[in-house]
């Protein structure tokens, strides 16, 4: 006769495996929201080349985020690569260390050579104080990045550009709807660069776009996104492919309608993190600077030198609990092989980044993370056993 095991008949529900909590996920509109754009989509047979779609996108979010022009893109990357052709950038360009490999990426793309200088240890961001001695004849601009949504000292980087005759490109892809004291952080800087990333606050699954003053310079930069054609027979610059099509363009206007819910639920999680984090030593959470308004888009901490656990060890902890967090930005950009031989990566010029990228790790945050969730995260941060 058969025997029924006993795991059969009383399945384990106590013993249960935790669930995945993961540093980041999207938040989406319902498909059946989306059909009828697909529809339209289908129906007009129209899919890129500033179609409706593009068009009424471009108008709503420059009405979101109170800016004057906007180019929309493929993708961040592109946009600044983009960029800084559009404003004739060469020879040096001044940058962080302490963000994605994007944004020296884009330099290299135009051979451009970067200049890396140190960050602030408060802000995370471009520290103003060093950016003049790191000026010379061949520097034409400085590409600062908010980084994690927190807002530049727009000022002061505005101030040595007048000096010295420098552009300033903002890597803002964090820095979607972030409002400083001035309204938004995307009006500083000659011009504003976004991503709209699956991993971004705000996405269109891939997706990025150029803040710009004014009409001249977005029809320069509309033209260099479309291979250089201003129109059916004339070429005027070696332009690239970074035209966004119909269906990013369809989904991103649906994604505006909830996001400033989105960003709310991201708050909660943000305050929630800094009340259970308040009391723990040697785990450092970031102050919000200057800002009125944030996209809480990151919630990083650092692990200090009196946390009983290494950064590392810390960051294997939340593994083995199924915990996904994120050593964003470890490496430092100017430490990998492309960037390491430069003058400016050198170990003694970057000496807060190089101590921050060893102690950062940012927690998940996200729309759909419940409160369970995020007491689990606090919870690994908090027990005392080891
Ligand atoms: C600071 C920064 N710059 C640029 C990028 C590149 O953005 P995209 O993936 O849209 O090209 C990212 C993406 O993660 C980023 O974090």
């Amino acid at each position: 006769m058969k025997q029924t095991s006993l795991l059969t008949k009383f399945p384990l529900a106590a013993t249960r495996e935790p669930e995945t909590i993961y540093v980041t996920r999207p938040e989406l509109p319902s498909l059946e929201a989306f059909i009828p754009s697909l529809q339209k989509i289908w129906d007009s047979k129209i899919l890129t080349n500033g179609g409706p779609f593009h068009q009424e996108f471009e108008q709503k979010l420059c009405e979101y985020l109170g800016v004057n022009q906007i180019a929309l893109f493929t993708n961040c990357t592109i946009g600044l690569v983009t960029a800084l052709q559009a404003l004739r950038i060469t020879g040096e360009v001044i940058t962080t260390p302490y963000s994605f490999v994007a944004t020296a990426h884009s330099l290299l793309w135009n051979g451009i050579k970067p200049v890396f200088v140190d960050i602030d240890p408060e802000t995370l961001n471009l520290d103003p104080s060093k950016i003049e001695a790191a000026i010379t004849p061949q520097t034409t601009a400085i590409m600062p990045v908010h980084c994690y949504g927190h807002p530049c000292d727009v000022e002061r980087i505005q101030a040595i550009a007048d000096i010295y005759g420098l552009k300033v490109i903002y890597d803002a892809a964090h820095a979607f709807g972030v409002q400083c004291h001035c309204g938004s952080v995307l009006n500083h800087g000659d011009l504003s660069v976004l991503s709209f990333h699956a991993t971004k606050a705000f996405t269109t699954f891939e997706g990025g776009a150029i803040v710009c003053p004014d009409e001249k310079s977005r029809q320069r930069i509309n033209h260099l996104k479309n291979f250089g054609f201003v129109d059916e027979v004339t070429v005027v610059a070696p332009g690239i492919n970074g035209k966004m099509s119909e269906f990013n363009a369809a989904l991103g206007l649906l994604q505006l309608e909830g996001i400033d819910r989105a960003i709310a639920l991201r708050g909660a999680i943000d305050k929630r993190y800094r009340e259970g984090l308040r009391k723990v030593a040697g785990i450092r959470c970031l102050q919000p600077v200057d800002e009125i308004r944030s996209n809480y888009s990151y919630f990083p901490i650092l692990v200090q030198g009196d946390y009983p656990l290494s950064r590392d060890a810390l960051y294997q902890k939340f593994r083995d609990n199924d915990i996904n967090v994120r050593r964003y930005f470890y490496p430092l950009i100017s430490d990998f092989p492309m960037y390491r031989g430069l003058p400016s990566a050198a170990h003694n010029n970057l000496p807060v980044a190089r101590k921050v990228a060893q102690q950062v790790l940012c927690l998940p945050i996200y729309p759909g993370l419940r409160d369970d969730q995020v007491d689990r995260v606090i919870g690994i941060l908090t027990e005392r056993r080891f």
